[in-house]
């Protein structure tokens, strides 16, 4: 496979002092140079372990008690997707555009790992009023839903009632590695007795399902008929967080008409940097060099991933979950926010610009819309004063509001690093998921923190179930 060069850009400048009028405050809210040439070696050692961690897997070497569990294999799922394993990424197409061709909705169930990556890339990627659009305007391509990621009786009875409204055939896609969650496992019973009533003996034939082999929801899925071939595998060894490039992403994606093989390109070409030795043409770990110094040295716990337009909320929420199931361990991991601006310019910006020093900056944004510009309209009635934007466009007020905003923290030396992307599209969304999670793991190793596994999490499951028991 030829790799590509990424288009993603990752600019420290904001965060890194190198004037040499720099003053004690600048180098006290900062970073030098020095700083990231202090802890280079480090960081390039915990990347050869990440990586030294998927040989491990591919050679099938015992996972030593102290790394387990170990799901690096999401690490290599682009070079495997495009390259040996591309029967499957075939596959999915197909049963995608089979099931896409046949479904006016389709319902996806899943919950953490397990949905947060689909819904990311139908935001980004799609119309942002894909649903309300006509089949023709959506690419003849179904209507897309989210649930089994609550347990919210009002949002399910509401999406039943839709679902129930007209004959519109619909169907399911459930996707769950244990196969046991309760919030989807729930979702799946309610969803597949509404499917039934509607679809009767075809109802089996309307769901994917994405598990590991032999849990219980793909026993479940086998004895309700649901043909083997729509049953798809989670592999062991790639965690939740980490499944966005496996089937639990890509089919959902490939449904909603994507072009997943994109998407994997960019996560390829994020790789090929991963393994550059720069901090220029490097940036999982120029990002986390910075993440890393800025709040071990400057007690920036926070990392506010600050989006810029709607369209990429979800795919910060995903970035939510990644870093704080990964990190949050031991007492540590910093803890990320993500906000979309400017509609949180006016909630948290009074905070950002003036509250506590504890924050690192990090904007979002792509640097092309992706659907024709809209423009300030010249009007005659000028009393709301607007005529003097009406040569721009909604973007540059957008671009003016984001350059503004940096420079208005940096005037208080309150530092903001920026993650462009060319345009929002499957390819520079693969660069992203990629380049995040690899930083994720990187910074684990860095830390002493495994970025798999989610003990935590198992504490509330405990404990409601002992609410369910007594109820
Ligand atoms: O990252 C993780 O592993 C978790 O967030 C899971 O994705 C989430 O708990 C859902 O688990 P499952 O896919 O087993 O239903």
């Amino acid at each position: 496979m030829v790799e590509e060069n990424i288009t993603l850009r990752y600019d420290a400048s904001g965060v890194i002092v190198t004037s040499p009028n720099a003053g004690t405050w600048d180098r006290e809210t900062g970073l030098t140079e020095e700083d990231i040439r202090w802890l280079w070696p480090r960081l390039t050692a915990c990347r050869d372990e990440v990586l030294a961690d998927v040989a491990a897997r591919v050679a099938g070497r015992p996972i030593p008690p102290e790394k387990a569990p170990l799901d690096s294999r999401f690490a290599d799922l682009p070079e495997r997707l495009l390259g040996p394993d591309k029967a499957l990424t075939d596959q999915w197409l197909d049963t995608a555009h089979r099931f896409a061709r046949e479904l006016e909705r389709v319902v996806i169930l899943g919950i953490g790992g397990s949905y947060m990556g689909a819904r990311a890339m139908f935001e980004a990627c799609c119309h942002p009023y894909h649903n309300e659009l006509p089949r023709e305007k959506r690419n003849s391509r179904p209507r897309i839903y989210f649930e089994g990621n609550n347990v919210d009786s009002d949002a399910m009875r509401g999406l039943l009632d839709l679902l129930q409204a007209d004959d519109a055939p619909w169907g399911i896609v459930v996707i769950s590695k244990s196969g046991s969650t309760l919030e989807t496992a729930t979702a799946f019973r309610v969803f597949m007795d509404a499917l039934q009533a509607a679809a009767g003996n075809h109802s089996a034939q309307r769901v994917l399902a994405v598990s590991q082999k032999g849990s219980r929801l793909w026993r479940l899925c086998e004895a309700l008929g649901v043909p083997q071939n729509q049953l798809f595998e989670f592999p062991e060894d790639v965690g939740g967080r980490f499944s966005v490039l496996t089937a639990v992403g890509l089919l959902p994606a490939a449904i909603m008409g994507l072009d997943i093989r994109a998407v994997l390109q960019g996560a390829a070409a994020m790789n090929a940097a991963f393994r550059r030795d720069t901090f220029e043409a490097n940036p999982v770990l120029a990002y986390t060099a910075v993440c890393h110094l800025m709040e071990s040295r400057r007690q920036a716990n926070i990392r506010v991933l600050a989006t810029w337009g709607k369209r990429l909320e979800a795919v910060g929420l995903w970035y939510d979950q990644l870093l704080s199931e990964s990190l949050g361990k031991n007492g540590l991991g910093a803890t990320p926010l993500t906000v979309v601006n400017t509609r949180d310019l006016h909630s948290r910006g009074q905070q950002h610009q003036q509250g506590r020093r504890d924050k690192l900056f990090t904007n979002l944004y792509p640097q092309k819309a992706s659907f024709p510009t809209v423009q300030v309209p010249r009007w005659d009635h000028d009393e709301d004063q607007l005529n003097v934007l009406a040569a721009k466009t909604i973007g540059d007020i957008l671009t003016a509001a984001r350059l503004g905003t940096k420079d208005a923290y940096s005037q208080d030396r309150r530092r903001t690093a920026e993650i462009t992307l060319s345009r929002l599209d499957e390819r520079s969304l693969g660069e992203l998921f990629q380049m995040l999670m690899l930083a994720t793991a990187v910074e684990g190793r860095l830390i002493g923190i495994n970025p798999y596994g989610q003990p935590g999490v198992e504490a509330y499951k405990r404990c409601m179930q002992a609410y369910l028991k007594g109820q």
